[in-house]
Formats: structure tokens, C-alpha cells, sequence
């Protein structure tokens, strides 16, 4: 039984330890699955954000999940898709890293991802789950303390290319 899942769904609505947010560096809120968070959240949320100070892109900040089901929201904010020569890749998969490292450090067991960086900021989403899902899955190799993580995708272009890669990333192992 694979420890990733591809589910479709809303991610504010989702009953885990913690959930991410794609956030902006500023970590103050913003559109897309950000703004659906907060709206969810609630008001405490942003009170919380704003001791936070911002966070750089690929790094991550841990707050709680207030009116949310989830116990925590993991901010992340994604890089910004400038034709792949910007470290693109290799921001993104430090967005995994990050928050699953927080998680763990954290005692999460079950973790919601949406799809980081591929709405606003345009990152093309079947590269982006590769890399996610690689990066999860060689995450998860290491940290047995972490039961599940799940990409939460909102839309059934998402989700296909999100079942895609894992399909692929399970042939490989
Ligand atoms: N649940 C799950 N996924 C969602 C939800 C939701 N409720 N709402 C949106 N999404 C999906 C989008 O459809 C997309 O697939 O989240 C993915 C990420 O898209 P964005 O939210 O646009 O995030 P991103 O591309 O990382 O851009 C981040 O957008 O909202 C601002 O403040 C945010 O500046 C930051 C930027």
C-alpha cells in the first residue's frame, strides 16, 4: 500500500495533522489555495502569519490550524516558473523537503499537499509532480514516522498529471 495518494478535492476541508499552504514570501495571504486557507481559518490565522516575518521561497514555517479540520497549516512559498533556468526545480523540491521535515519535526502523521506553484506562479504542472512525488517518496523512504501524505488537487488536469507521476514513480521502485 503506497504511502502517497492523489486525491481530488478542497484541501481547507481536509481532517489531517497538518496541511500546506502555497504561500507568498510574505506569508500575509493572497489568492488561490492561500486565500482559501485563510478564509477557512480564519482571522487568528493572518494574526498568527504575521509573527512569522515572511519566509524565503523553498523554505517553510509551521502555524496552527485554528477554524480549519487540520491541526496545522505548513506555509510554503513555491518559486515562481521563469522558464526553468532559476532554479526552479530545485526551489520546489526544497518546498517538499521543508514542509515534511517540519511535519515530522512536529509528530505529523498524515500530511495534504496542494499542488505547489503550479497556479499563479505557472509552474508546469506534469513537471511539477514529478518532482514532487519524487521528492515525497524519497522523503517518506526516510521518515517511517510519516503514515501518509496526500496531493490534494483541485482541478482533474491536476489530478491527472499528479496519478500520472506516481504511477510512474511506483513502476520505478
Ligand atoms: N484546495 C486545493 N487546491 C487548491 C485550492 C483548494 N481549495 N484552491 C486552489 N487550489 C490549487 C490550484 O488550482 C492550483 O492547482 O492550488 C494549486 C496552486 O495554485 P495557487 O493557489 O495559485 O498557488 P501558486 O501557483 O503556488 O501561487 C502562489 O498565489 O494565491 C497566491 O498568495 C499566493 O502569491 C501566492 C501565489
Amino acid at each position: 500500500m503506497s504511502r502517497i495518494e492523489i486525491i481530488h478535492g478542497d484541501i481547507t476541508k481536509q481532517a489531517v495533522d497538518a496541511i500546506v499552504n502555497a504561500a507568498n514570501c510574505s506569508l500575509l495571504g493572497g489568492g488561490g489555495v492561500d486565500g482559501a486557507i485563510h478564509r477557512a481559518a480564519g482571522p487568528e490565522l493572518l494574526a498568527e502569519c504575521r509573527t512569522l516575518h515572511g519566509c524565503e521561497t523553498g523554505k517553510a514555517k509551521i502555524t496552527r490550524g485554528y477554524r480549519l479540520p487540520a491541526k496545522y497549516v505548513i506555509h510554503t512559498p513555491g518559486p515562481v516558473w521563469r522558464g526553468g533556468t532559476h532554479r526552479e526545480d530545485e526551489l520546489l523540491a526544497s518546498c517538499y523537503r521543508s514542509c515534511l521535515t517540519l511535519a515530522d519535526e512536529n509528530g505529523c502523521k498524515t500530511v495534504d499537499f496542494p499542488s505547489i506553484s503550479t497556479g499563479v506562479y505557472a509552474f508546469p504542472v506534469e513537471r511539477a509532480a514529478g518532482i514532487a512525488i519524487r521528492t515525497i517518496g524519497a522523503f517518506l523512504a526516510d521518515h517511517p514516522a510519516i503514515e501518509r501524505v496526500r496531493m490534494v488537487c483541485f482541478d482533474s488536469r491536476t489530478r491527472a498529471a499528479y496519478d500520472a507521476a506516481l504511477r510512474e514513480w511506483e513502476a520505478r521502485a
